[in-house]
């Protein structure tokens, strides 16, 4: 992995002030967070500048306002999550550069906290306007980003800033590059992945790229759909994008040639209507869907496989469901899946990362996200990542 620099090689930030880049972009409901994982992942690099005597200036974005201030997306919405996870009071500065940032700065005190508003409200920040970015930089010492999480995003303050000012890795953003390293880039062999989710067609780079990096690539979820019917499988009525089964055979081919075994279920859960429980639900062989099923999970006798197959590795990359997790009871497969690799993980023989909004989702659901070794709080940029892409904000940082 080329290097970068970390707060470790920051000197004395006493009355410096901090431009820290963090991502707010929060679940809301009824105006206050239904999730704040995000913030309580960066608040160690928060915490850490204000104790160091930093002024701590945090850039977020919040939603997608196209260039222009709209009154539902300010990052103001957000302050009183952050206060509360924080466990102090931030001042909130509705602007990110000019007379009241200074302003601002002049009133708050070493160790203390401002929040600029959404820097989207600007269209300098997608464009990646340098005067955008020489505008913000005007007001910082120096440069931290914290967002892996809007990295694949080459913004004024994801990447910009970068070439402006002193830039440094914050924690989070550290711990997320060690671990992803650990995982695809530097990986104990053999490595499995699990790619799950609905469709192939958001994920074909991502099948691509892995198919040439890990010994086994376990296929779940509607995705799964479509390998099957490739390999001539009657699939039913399920979720199947018929029209990629080229593009799914020409995978498994590439697969095969690079010594990737591509594991796909061979028994599963089907059902006439998909619903909570319904009275036709059975689990049957694949070859045995009936014209009228949907495939909604992986069997039972294929997770005890792929529980046996994450036994013989040291290095886990999981993105995406491996059935409709959130219905009961098709949440099975992922469940018992995740746990199998939570206790090989705290076992110590497995490495295991996973990432991206859903999977989350389902190993929180499965109650083993605090098990598994690392868990990205990154949606689209870990699938970058797993793309094999080079993200523009860490690219920067490691210029
Ligand atoms: C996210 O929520 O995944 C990040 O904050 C990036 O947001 P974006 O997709 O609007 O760039």
């Amino acid at each position: 992995m080329s290097s970068f620099r970390t707060l470790d090689d920051l000197g004395d930030v006493t009355g410096k002030v901090a431009l820290v880049r963090v991502d707010l972009n929060l679940p809301m409901k009824e105006g206050s967070a239904t999730d704040v994982t995000r913030v309580e992942a960066v608040k160690p690099t928060i915490l850490e500048l204000a104790d160091k005597g930093a002024k701590v200036l945090l850039l977020a974005h919040f939603g997608r306002p196209k260039g222009q201030r709209h009154s539902t997306m300010s990052t103001s919405f957000v302050q009183g999550d952050v206060e509360k996870v924080l466990g102090k009071e931030i001042m909130f500065i509705p602007e990110v550069m000019g007379p009241v940032v200074e302003q601002s700065i002049g009133i708050l005190s070493d160790g203390d906290i401002g929040l600029l508003d959404n820097v989207r409200f600007w269209p300098g920040e997608e464009a990646n306007d340098p005067e955008f970015a020489r505008g913000m930089a005007a007001h910082g010492d120096f440069y931290v980003n914290d967002a892996f999480s809007a990295a694949h995003r080459a913004h004024a303050s994801t990447e910009g800033l970068a070439h402006h000012l002193p830039a440094y890795a914050g924690r989070a953003m550290e711990a997320e590059l060690k671990a992803l390293d650990a995982a695809l880039g530097n990986p104990e062999q053999p490595v499995a992945a699990v790619v799950g989710g609905a469709k192939v067609s958001t994920k074909l780079d991502v099948l691509e790229n892995l198919v040439g990096k890990v010994q086994h690539l376990i296929i779940g979820g509607g995705m799964a759909n479509t390998f099957l019917a490739a390999r001539g499988v009657d699939v039913g009525k399920s979720l199947c994008e018929h029209d990629l089964t080229d593009t799914a055979n020409r995978i498994m081919d590439q697969a095969d040639h690079a010594g990737c075994t591509v594991h796909l279920p061979y028994d599963v859960v089907v059902a006439k209507e998909f619903a909570a429980n319904p009275p036709s639900m059975r689990v049957c062989n694949v070859h045995e869907v009936a014209a009228d099923e949907m495939i909604l999970d992986v069997g039972p006798q294929a997770v005890e496989a792929l529980g046996d197959v994450l036994k013989t590795c040291r290095t886990l990359v999981w993105n995406g469901p491996m059935g409709a997790f959130e219905t009961e009871p098709f949440d099975a497969a992922t469940v018992a899946l995740a746990k199998t690799a939570a206790a090989l993980t705290e076992g110590g023989s497995l490495t295991s990362v996973a990432g991206g909004g859903d999977t989350v989702a389902a190993l929180a659901h499965a109650r083993v996200k605090d098990d598994f070794t690392f868990v990205s709080t990154a949606g689209g940029a870990f699938l970058e990542w797993m793309e094999g892409k080079d993200l523009p904000g860490v690219a920067a940082l490691k210029a």
